[in-house]
């Protein structure tokens, strides 16, 4: 939920009366909400490092970086290059060393590491008697990394004969990738192949802002004619280093200017991805102005934006600093590992016939501006070449996303607010009346006492303990909200114990900070503090946490963190965080931070023992590179509009190659009431989100999908089931996404990299590795939708097979009660078909096997099953199928995908030994099958007169346009076991 200016301020509260004063100070009009949030040039830093990109475009090749290595310095081992790169600090003869580290990865991945050495030594002073950290944070890895840091052993340095010095380190697989290191001035260039992908200070736009010390006025001295004079020969313009205000606060920079800015080019490559969150295309655009070009840096600062705007690169809650440049062929990343502030520049060249690009295949040349407002120079490059070796190198470093519990990929039905127990109860009777299947109902701030985080508000949730137990019942959960403000009250222990203990974010003087969020005064917890963490962790407990019981689950809002009377909605950055590190420094970590504390405390709600333990869910509004680990993220506070709901495509699909695939939109829209169409095609496209949560502002008319009339409520229901029955397809998509980083919903571009027109298409998207290829409408009125098809593969409509195929564009019919949903052809997609309440009643249901055979004959796919809740699947009990159907033998099979031998795999096996695939359907079934009545099937450990068992088949010729089909029935083979049914 967004603060100020949101209609619920209307509710009495002191609180309220402060917030709208304090708007109509900050706001001329409720409608500017940009004003809250800086532009590049009222952003200090950003400022200072476009004037020096325009500085150095206009004095173009007189340009020269005043950074260059020091011969002397450098030195190769054990997969790591290290060397002083030394700044020739302008008019002066002064000079600032940094550290230089380049670190080449057994996985491929080069990390390129600059530090400044004056401040690593704390040999510098701070203004204000501050008591920040000296050194540029170093921290970001700690909270971001968890693996994927081995040093290469294979890579090797040669110096190279070049006029400016330079240096060659040749590493990657099979030794295909190089590095070169140019001296002076200094510029790093990675190749594969022999080719250039990647070049660090082409344009010469490195910039590690210096420390230096303050030179105060002298009295008299000022805005005369010689602080002009000092302009001129110091063409920096000093006017935003000692002290920064914006909207009314002031930032009081201890440490002075301390950006650090590098561009990054990609030569050939037209597209660039990435760099979530924002109401964007997948595809970024050029942020320097042009025809259909943005005129502002995509910016990473997480804030709560109130009712955000489309199409526009202005900062959103979440923050993942990693981008992929893709064209035909070749895909390449870049991870700017920094939690500061920071805005990325993108501008695209044409290359022309520039014998220089020798080796660039590409007709355009993207480049980039990374700047960040402190910390590190810390960044990994990733040489690909598809698509999936960039995400899962990524994945490796920050971990994959979290195997989700399986409720937690149903439905989620959550509204501000359901205001008391018995409403939740009634709720969840309506759903079951007009049979529409839900897993979880949640409950937003309003069911505490007076915002108190960890009470139930006696007076409107007087039973928590029954209403859990109803929802129990049908395997259903509850979320709670938890968020990080902690109500300054009296008589509240929570408040008392976390001051008293010393965990609260403090201020600049080192006192618990104070400021107002939904309680009024509140405090927020430090959950970069390893203490806070355990004192969270024993929050939750069932004796602590009361009302609360094992199928309770969390919800982490405002954690960007959101401050209504604080500068852009959140903290001062002269904050002090645990370890003295400085706001500025961490802020984009500290949505992260928060969710680590709740996922840690979720963990061990129920004990320290393993099999106490079940996966938690926790989801989460603010995040950062590594938050995938800990649960799911949204993206905020949409509107009841139809182009947020179009919008809502690429921002997932963004969202998933940036590694954060468990990712989904208020369905209907939080702000405003949506028409019954809008929310029944909303409805149709969430249930293709990889999290599924409708949503509402308390401000608006309940939307139940039962409370909708005919014949919406009946299609909504439709939508939901259809999710339902693809329930393992979406779980299986998980798990892949768990081990290997792929995207949960995948653009066109990741599955077909080869295809030059499939780069920028982000309105429709591939569900795993299923052909399952959907493009929700997204607009008032349609009945039908173009779909863009990569090649001739043939696709078949999802419910009546009609046969369509590519290469290009075809119109699919969507009338208002159907998604637009093709199979692949040469796919089989797992389903459960009995429709259910909850996702928890259909463990134990058998499952049908819609095979997609392509043009010879063939298809294959993959089930992956586990008890959904556990943590027995990492000791091996799952079930996990490859389904294969030969053209040749014309015989489908079941086979194990790994040879796994685990503690928990037989005891799983027995307990699914009754899960039987109950039907099989072939699309594009081949003519020769007409007439046949019966198939053969042959089971692992079946008895002698079991071999070769016959069991019915029917074959169903297509009407015009439409694919044959055919159905084995009830074959009976476990879902465990190895089978086979021959069609021969
Ligand atoms: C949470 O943070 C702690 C401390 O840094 C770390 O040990 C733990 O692995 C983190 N949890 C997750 C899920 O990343």
């Amino acid at each position: 939920m967004a603060p100020a200016g949101s209609p619920v301020l209307t509710w009495g509260r002191p609180l309220l009366l402060v917030l709208s004063v304090l708007c109509n100070l900050i706001l001329p009009s409720a409608a500017v909400k940009h004003d809250l949030f800086k532009t590049c040039s009222q952003s200090g830093f950003c400022a200072r490092n476009r004037a020096y990109a325009d500085a150095a475009a206009s004095l173009s090749s007189s340009w020269a970086s005043p950074y260059a290595l020091d011969p002397s310095s450098l030195s190769f081992s054990d997969g790591q290059l290290r060397a002083t790169v030394v700044k020739a600090v302008l008019g002066t003869d002064a000079t600032a060393n940094f550290p230089l580290t380049v670190s080449f990865l057994e996985s491929g991945v080069a990390r390129v590491t600059l530090d400044e050495e004056r401040r690593r030594k704390g040999d510098i002073e701070l203004r204000h008697g501050s008591k920040a950290r000296k050194e540029r944070y170093d921290e970001a890895a700690k909270w971001a990394l968890v693996g994927g840091l081995e040093l290469s052993k294979g890579a090797v340095m040669t110096e190279v004969d070049d006029p400016n010095g330079a240096a060659k380190v040749r590493y990657g697989p099979d030794g295909k990738f190089e590095a070169v290191v140019t001296f002076a001035p200094f510029s790093l260039e990675f190749l594969r192949d022999g080719a250039t992908h990647v070049k660090f200070n082409e344009r010469g736009l490195l910039n590690m802002e210096h420390w230096r010390q303050k030179k105060e006025k002298v009295e008299g001295e000022g805005e005369g004619e010689e602080g002009k004079q000092e302009m001129v020969d110091t063409p920096e313009d000093e006017s935003t280093w000692w002290d920064e205000s914006f909207g009314g606060n002031t930032d009081s920079k201890p440490r002075g200017p301390e950006s650090v800015a590098l561009d990054i080019s990609f030569p050939g490559y037209e597209h660039v991805y990435g760099i979530p969150e924002h109401a964007s295309s997948m595809s970024l655009k050029q942020t320097r102005g042009g025809h259909g070009n943005y005129n502002e840096p995509y910016r990473l600062y997480n804030a709560d934006v109130f009712e955000y705007i489309m199409d526009s690169p202005m900062t959103l809650y979440g923050a993942i600093p990693f981008m992929q440049a893709h064209r035909k062929d070749s895909t390449v990343g870049l991870f700017w590992l920094n939690a500061a502030e920071t805005w990325i520049d993108i501008v695209k060249a044409k290359t022309g016939a520039n014998p220089l690009s020798l080796g660039v295949s590409g007709k355009t040349n993207t480049q980039t501006h990374w700047m960040s407002e402190s910390g590190l120079l810390d960044v990994f490059v990733f040489l690909g070449p598809t698509p999936r070796d960039v995400t899962t190198k990524y994945g490796e470093l920050t971990g994959f996303t979290q195997l989700p519990q399986e409720f937690a990929i149903a439905y989620h039905q959550c509204r501000w607010n359901y205001v008391t127990d018995q409403d939740v109860m009634a709720v969840d009777r309506k759903f079951d009346k007009h049979d529409i299947p839900y897993d979880v109902i949640w409950l937003d701030i309003e069911y505490t006492q007076e915002k108190k985080y960890f009470t139930f508000d006696p007076l409107t949730f007087p039973d928590p303990k029954k209403m859990h137990a109803q929802l129990d019942g049908h395997h259903r959960k509850l979320v709670a909200i938890i968020d990080p403000h902690i109500k300054n009250v009296g008589d509240y222990p929570i408040v008392d114990e976390m001051k008293s203990k010393g965990l609260a974010a403090m201020n600049k003087d080192g006192n618990a900070y104070e400021g107002w969020c939904w309680p009024g005064s509140s405090y927020w917890v430090d959950c970069f503090n390893p203490l806070a963490i355990e004192w969270w962790k024993g929050l939750f407990k069932y004796d602590r946490f009361i009302g609360t019981a094992p199928n309770t689950f969390i919800w982490n809002d405002m954690n960007e963190p959101s401050v209504f009377n604080g500068p852009e909605t959140t903290m001062p950055k002269d904050n002090l965080h645990h370890g003295n590190w400085e706001h500025r420094d961490v802020h984009n970590l500290n949505g992260l931070t928060f969710v680590n504390a709740t996922y840690e405390a979720m963990l061990y709600r129920d004990g320290k023992k393993p099999a106490d333990m079940r996966r938690p869910f926790v989801l989460t509004r603010s995040f950062y590179a590594g938050s995938q680990r800990m649960g799911a993220m949204w993206t905020g506070d949409n509107q009841a509009d139809w182009s947020h709901l179009a919008a809502s495509l690429p921002m997932i699909l963004n969202n998933g190659i940036s590694g954060f695939p468990f990712a989904g939109a208020d369905v209907g829209g939080f702000f405003g009431n949506p028409s019954k169409e809008l929310l029944t095609r909303w409805y149709q496209a969430g249930a293709f989100y990889p999290f599924f949560r409708g949503h509402a502002h308390i401000d608006t008319r309940r939307r139940e999908p039962y409370l909708v009339g005919e014949p919406y409520t009946s299609i909504i229901t439709q939508a939901l089931r259809l999710r339902y029955a693809l329930l393992p397809a979406w779980y299986t998509a998980f798990h892949e996404a768990s081990v290997t980083g792929a995207p949960v919903v995948r653009p066109m571009f990741y599955e077909h990299p080869a295809d030059e027109a499939s780069a920028p298409v982000d309105d429709q998207m591939y569900l795993g590795g299923t052909g399952l290829l959907v493009k929700p409408v997204t607009a008032e009125g349609q009945t039908a939708v173009d779909v863009y098809l990569p090649d001739s593969t043939p696709y078949f409509d999802y419910f009546d097979f009609t046969r369509y195929a590519g290469p290009g564009v075809v119109r699919v019919p969507a009338p208002l009660e159907k998604v637009p949903l093709l199979m692949g052809a040469g796919h089989i997609i797992p389903r459960r078909d009995r429709p259910r309440r909850s996702s928890g009643l259909m463990k134990y249901d058998p499952l049908t096997l819609v095979v997609v055979l392509d043009e010879a004959g063939g298809a294959s796919g993959e089930v992956y099953l586990d008890d959904g809740e556990s943590f027995d699947f990492e000791q091996g009990g799952y079930i996990h199928r490859r389904f294969a159907l030969d053209a040749g033998t014309r015989a489908l099979t079941s086979v194990d995908v790994a040879a796994r031998k685990g503690a928990k795999t037989a005891a799983f096996e027995r307990d699914m030994a009754g899960v039987k695939v109950e039907r099989v359907v072939v699309v594009n079934a081949p003519e020769e099958w007409k007439g046949k009545t019966e198939v053969h099937v042959s089971e692992e450990g079946a008895r002698e007169s079991q071999r070769r068992r016959p069991v019915g088949f029917e074959w169903v010729e297509g009407a015009k346009g439409k694919a044959s089909w055919a159905v084995v029935r009830n074959p009976k083979v476990g879902v465990g076991k190895g089978w086979k049914i021959d069609f021969s």
